[in-house]
């Protein structure tokens, strides 16, 4: 099996790494594992099953090493479900995570806002979601652990230590209910209207997939959005990946600190 030899490759080509929480970065987030210390790289393209990824601002690569004392295991990029149509695409990637001994998933992505309040550039944290989609990674599963308690799938208790640290660091924070859409166009304004009305925060065409996938294999899970735009209708602004890429920089680095202090006291 493809998760079987990515690991063995992995373990091989690294030094005694035990990964206690893995992170995948997305869209222009990927500057974050320049902090991780005593790093090694792997490329995507060296473990087997693993995406290839095609979207600028996604490096494609698994980075194991250490924030603080806390052993990390990054991927720098995801594959989308608008890419090729596959929603299982990071489940090799997610299992491989799993494998390697992760416990705790911290996601990241870029997505358009729907609430006035949260600005471009302001971070959110996410507290539930709605896959708008009709389609799950777990297509195709056999077993009864296909049926996922999707209940507080986005931990509680890290949640609460997240805002903890915004807090003290006066990082200010959002917390809402994310959305998936498929992507690849952006969402029409009627779409958005729709979406406000069932309860949802923010939109992007990534993150659901992989909670989904986390919860499957019993891994907690925290999920943190940086607002790159309005969504679509509610600002004068053309939505656009660059206008994406641009504002997720200028939040990068709050959410940055808030990961190096989330991922520094993991074990206390
Ligand atoms: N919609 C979907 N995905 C996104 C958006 C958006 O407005 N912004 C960033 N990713």
């Amino acid at each position: 099996m493809s998760v079987n030899r990515s690991v063995k490759f992995i373990r091989s080509g690294s030094k005694n790494h035990s990964p206690k929480v893995g992170i995948i970065l997305g869209s222009g987030l990927g500057s974050f594992s320049d902090g991780v210390e005593n790093a090694r790289t792997f490329s995507y393209n060296d473990l087997p099953g693993f995406p290839q990824v095609s979207v600028a601002g996604h490096a494609g690569q698994l980075i194991l090493g250490n924030v603080i004392e806390t052993e990390v295991a990054v991927l720098q990029g995801r594959a989308h479900y608008y890419e090729h149509g596959q929603a299982d695409v990071m489940k090799i990637p997610v299992q491989t995570l799993v494998e390697l001994g992760c416990e705790t998933l911290v996601l990241t992505n870029a997505a358009g806002s729907l609430v006035e309040d949260a600005t471009p550039g302001s971070i959110m944290l996410l507290k539930d979601h709605i896959n708008f989609t009709g389609v799950s990674p777990l297509f195709g599963e056999s077993e009864n652990s296909r049926f996922v308690d999707m209940v507080n799938a986005y931990d509680p208790t890290l949640r609460q230590k997240i805002r903890s640290i915004a807090d003290e660091k006066n990082i200010n924070i959002h917390e809402g209910v994310y959305i998936w859409f498929c992507g690849p166009s952006f969402e029409t304004p009627a779409e958005i209207q729709a979406a406000k009305s069932l309860g949802a925060d923010a939109v992007g065409m990534s993150t659901v997939p992989e909670v989904i996938l986390a919860r499957y294999f019993g891994l907690k899970v925290v999920a943190l959005s940086i607002i790159t735009n309005m969504a679509a209708g509610m600002s004068d602004l053309a939505l656009s990946h660059e206008q994406t890429m641009e504002n997720a920089d200028h939040a990068a680095k709050d959410l940055e600190l808030l990961l190096t202090e989330f991922l520094g006291t993991y074990l206390h």
